[in-house]
């Protein structure tokens, strides 16, 4: 027996160290960690479970025969993240740079059907160079699979990808299905053909970091959600990013514990809207001094900034929420902030989050720039998502709440379920200016006229009352009190219970 259990020990060993202690070295020389450092960082300690440790690839073309690596590039198991349940994958770059082979593949997809199966999140760690070139079709087989069961698991368990090195070919499409994905600044980057591959086909001269890095799919692609400067810091944040979700999609996000007063009274809202109805405020602010101990994790923070989304909590409870930032164009609805938000609100309407929205916005966004491209359709996209969304959604809206805008952000018509307004609220089709220029256009000529026009129209419309004389708002609160009235409004709709007509799947425009 102890000759087995030395055996064992000495093999435990051997795929402990991967690649060798030469490849680890330099993966530390770059500022990464190794897979397995990387699982001990995210889970709770001690709790790893280990599968498949002992796998080894079957290729024996180009040589591999005689290539044998324990575990294949990537550790995959189980552990617990604050007590709750987690598969993960982490890619072992120091194994044939973490390459995805036939039998890489298969445990992968071991992890993503227990994680099905069990009903918990799964996260993947991804540091790799794609497909295992030696083994040709056998890996994008592994692939195909991997992504099926992505899809199937998606809007059933929350799926999480953190990129913390290479990422490229068939590795990157596994994090675009998944609902969140979060990289690693200055060493890691995504895409799908690298610069070698660019530079012989388009004849552009571009850099791994220009390509693909982090600051580009943070701002410009939007294919990530959001980056941090090192390993151990995304693996915290992504810990704290757990913690806000729920197990799946009939599971409710974990309650915790406040100190925070559900009806803490915030005086300083009462003046956040500033007089001038043209000067920016940030919608920040609101959002920090309505969830629990300002404690919000925002999603996409650097992407389309003139909408915020993110979680807090509110009694303990997970929140999304969705937000027009006046500091940023005025808080206008434009095609990327549309796309940002609308994927934001079903993933918290698939995961039963509910939703709390915050209005001020002057309307969509203007010109042949925004129309070209598809203004209509992306609009359209969060106009969708808010109409299908079933899960409690309660509005606020601070200020400007102008034209389509004003149906799309969880208006009544879309089924919103509690719609505040401050006293500082403006409904209407449009500012006072424009509305005056096209309804008076005889007067133009007289500014007398013009003037006695703009202050009719201004007390009319430009207040909330108009909206709420007809019930399209369902009370005007003072500012102090919106974290007191979304609490209780959510502990009211706690319960709430409602379906859409069957259909296979809907047609949301993509
Ligand atoms: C086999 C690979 C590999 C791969 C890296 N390695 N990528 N082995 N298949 N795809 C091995 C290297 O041979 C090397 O082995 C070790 O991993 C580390 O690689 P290096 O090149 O030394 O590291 P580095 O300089 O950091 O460069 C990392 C890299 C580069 C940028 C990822 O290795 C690279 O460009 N790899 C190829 C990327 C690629 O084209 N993949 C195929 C994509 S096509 P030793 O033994 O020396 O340590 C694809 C199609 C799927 O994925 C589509 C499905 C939809």
């Amino acid at each position: 027996m102890s000759q087995i259990l030395e055996d064992l020990e000495k093999r435990r060993g051997q795929a402990l160290i991967g690649g060798g202690q030469k490849r680890i070295d330099a993966q530390h020389a770059r500022g990464k960690l190794t897979a397995r450092e990387r699982v001990d960082a995210f889970l709770d300690e001690n709790s790893f479970e280990e599968f498949d440790m002992f796998v080894q690839h079957n290729c024996t073309d180009f040589g591999m025969k005689d290539v044998k690596m324990p575990g294949d590039g990537v550790v995959t198991g189980w552990g617990t993240v604050n007590g709750r349940i987690v598969y993960i994958f982490a890619k072992d770059f120091t194994v044939l740079g973490g390459s995805l082979s036939w039998t890489h593949a298969q445990k992968i997809i071991k992890i993503q059907d227990m994680a099905l199966k069990n009903r918990a999140p799964i996260i993947g760690l991804f540091d790799a160079g794609g497909a295992r070139i030696q083994e040709g079709v056998d890996a994008l087989g592994g692939y195909g699979e991997v992504f099926q069961r992505n899809v199937l698991a998606s809007g059933v368990i929350p799926q999480i990808s953190v990129i913390m090195g290479p990422c490229a070919g068939g590795d990157v499409y596994s994090p675009a299905m998944t609902d969140f994905i979060f990289m690693v600044r200055d060493r890691s980057y995504m895409f799908v053909t690298g610069p070698d591959v660019v530079k012989t086909v388009t004849n552009e001269d571009v850099t791994s970091e220009e390509l693909g890095g982090a600051s580009v799919h943070t701002t410009k692609s939007s294919i990530a959600d959001g980056a941090y400067d090192d390993d151990i810091e995304a693996l915290l944040q992504m810990r704290r990013l757990i913690d806000f979700l729920p197990a799946n999609n009939q599971a409710d996000a974990p309650e915790l514990d406040t100190y925070d007063a559900w009806d803490r009274a915030d005086a300083s809202l009462d003046s956040l809207v500033p007089d001038n109805p043209n000067k920016a405020y940030d919608m920040k602010e609101l959002i920090l001094k309505t969830v629990d101990e300002g404690d919000f994790f925002e999603i996409q923070e650097a992407f389309a900034q003139n909408i915020i989304t993110g979680f807090g909590r509110v009694d303990g409870r997970t929140v999304g929420f969705v937000a027009n930032q006046p500091m940023v164009l005025s808080g206008v609805l434009d095609s990327d902030c549309s796309r940002k938000a609308a994927r934001f609100v079903r993933f918290c309407d698939a995961f039963n989050i509910p939703i709390v929205t915050f209005v001020d916005v002057p309307g969509f966004l203007p010109g042949t720039d925004q129309e070209y491209g598809g203004l209509i359709k992306h609009g359209a996209k969060l106009l969708f998502a808010y109409a299908e969304a079933t899960v409690p959604k309660v509005t606020v809206i601070t200020r400007k709440a102008y034209g389509g805008a004003y149906d799309v952000m969880g208006s009544k018509h879309l089924r919103g379920d509690m719609n505040f307004a401050w006293p500082s609220a403006q409904i209407a089709v449009m500012g006072s200016k424009g509305a005056v220029e096209i309804i008076f256009r005889k007067d133009m000529d007289d500014p007398a006229k013009i003037a006695e026009r703009t202050q009719d129209y201004e007390r009319r419309f430009l207040s909330p009352f108009v909206a709420a004389e007809r019930g399209f708002v369902d009370e005007i609160i003072m500012p102090r009190s919106t974290r007191s009235k979304v609490t209780r409004a959510l502990r009211m709709l706690r319960n709430k219970k409602l379906e859409n007509p069957w259909k296979k799947h809907d047609n949301i425009p993509l």
